[in-house]
C-alpha cells in the first residue's frame, strides 16, 4: 500500500454486482457469452486492488438464483468460467493468504466444479487475508429463508430470534455487514442481493458496465466512500439536539403543544 492509499478509510466489506457484460458485448456486435469471457477477467485485478486497498470482505455477485432463467448455453458459458477461475487462480488465491467462499446453492454446478470450490474452501479455511467471497446460485431471500430454518434446526427452544441469531446463521457471517455496494452497469436495483447484509450500506452506482470496469474506477469508489459521514440512523458530530438558537427552541416548544 503506497502513501495515499494508507490515508483511504477502507471499507471493511464491499459488495459488487458485476452486471452490463451482456450489453457490452452487444454493443460490439458479440455474444452475450463473450461479454461474461472479457468480465471474468477483470475479477482478478479487483481483488488485487482490494488486497492494496486493506478491504477485508469482497463479495462478488456472479449468479444469481433468478439467472436460472437464462438461455442454458449462456448459463454454462458462466458455470464453465467459475471453473476456470478456481483452477487459474487458486494458487494466486493460496499466495496472497486469501481466504475463499462459495454462498448460494451450488448443487446444479457439475461435480467436478463442485470439488474444486470444496478443496479452495477447505485449502483456505484458515487464511486471514482477505475473504473472497462469490455468490452463485445465491438470492438475498433463499439466504435470509436458510438462516432461519438453520436457527430453528439447531436450537428448536430458543425463542424469540434475534438479530444475532440472524446474522451467524447466514452463509458467511464472517463477511459482517456490506459497508459499500457497487454497481456496474448503470442500472440501479439490489437485485435480491445479500438483502440483511446491505441494511446501511452505502450504494454506488456506475454507468460502466463491468467488462470496462477497473482497479482505478474501484479505487476512486473507495475513495469516495471514505469521505462518507455515516450515521447509522444516528445524527453527525455538530448536530446535537441543543443545537440552534434559543427562539428557535421556544417556536418549536409552542409548535409541540
Ligand atoms: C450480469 O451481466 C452478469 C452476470 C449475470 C454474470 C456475472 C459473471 C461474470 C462477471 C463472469 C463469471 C465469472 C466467474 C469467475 C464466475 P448481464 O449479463 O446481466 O449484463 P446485461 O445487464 O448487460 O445483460
Amino acid at each position: 500500500m503506497n502513501q495515499a492509499e494508507s490515508t483511504i478509510k477502507a471499507p471493511n466489506h464491499v459488495a459488487i454486482v458485476m452486471d452490463g457484460n451482456g450489453r457490452w458485448a452487444q454493443d460490439r456486435l458479440h455474444s452475450r457469452a463473450w461479454g461474461h469471457i472479457r468480465g471474468a477477467k477483470v475479477i482478478s485485478s479487483i481483488v488485487e486492488e482490494a488486497i492494496d486497498l486493506d478491504i477485508k470482505a469482497l463479495t462478488l455477485y456472479a449468479f444469481s438464483t433468478e439467472n436460472w432463467s437464462r438461455p442454458l448455453p449462456e448459463i454454462k458459458i458462466i458455470f464453465s468460467l467459475l471453473k476456470k477461475y478456481l483452477i487459474k487462480e487458486r494458487a494466486q488465491i493460496l499466495n496472497n493468504n486469501i481466504r475463499f467462499n462459495v454462498i448460494g446453492d451450488t448443487s446444479k454446478l457439475p461435480v467436478e466444479t463442485n470439488q474444486l470450490i470444496a478443496s479452495l474452501e477447505q485449502d483456505t479455511s484458515s487464511s486471514d487475508g482477505l475473504n473472497l467471497t462469490f455468490a452463485f446460485g445465491y438470492g438475498g431471500r433463499a439466504e435470509i429463508i436458510s438462516a432461519v430454518n438453520q436457527f430453528i434446526k439447531s436450537t428448536p427452544d430458543k425463542v424469540p430470534m434475534t438479530e444475532e441469531d440472524l446474522t451467524n446463521n447466514l452463509m458467511a457471517p464472517q463477511n459482517g455487514d456490506v459497508d459499500l455496494l457497487i454497481r456496474t452497469g448503470g442500472d440501479q436495483r439490489i437485485s435480491n442481493f445479500l438483502l440483511w447484509q446491505v441494511a446501511y450500506a452505502e450504494l454506488f452506482f456506475t454507468q460502466t458496465k463491468w467488462p470496462n470496469f477497473n482497479r482505478f474506477e474501484f479505487r476512486e469508489i473507495c475513495q469516495q466512500f471514505g469521505t462518507i459521514e455515516r450515521r447509522f440512523g444516528g445524527v453527525g458530530p455538530g448536530q446535537s439536539y441543543e443545537h440552534g438558537s434559543k427562539l428557535a427552541h421556544l417556536n418549536m416548544d409552542r409548535e409541540l403543544m
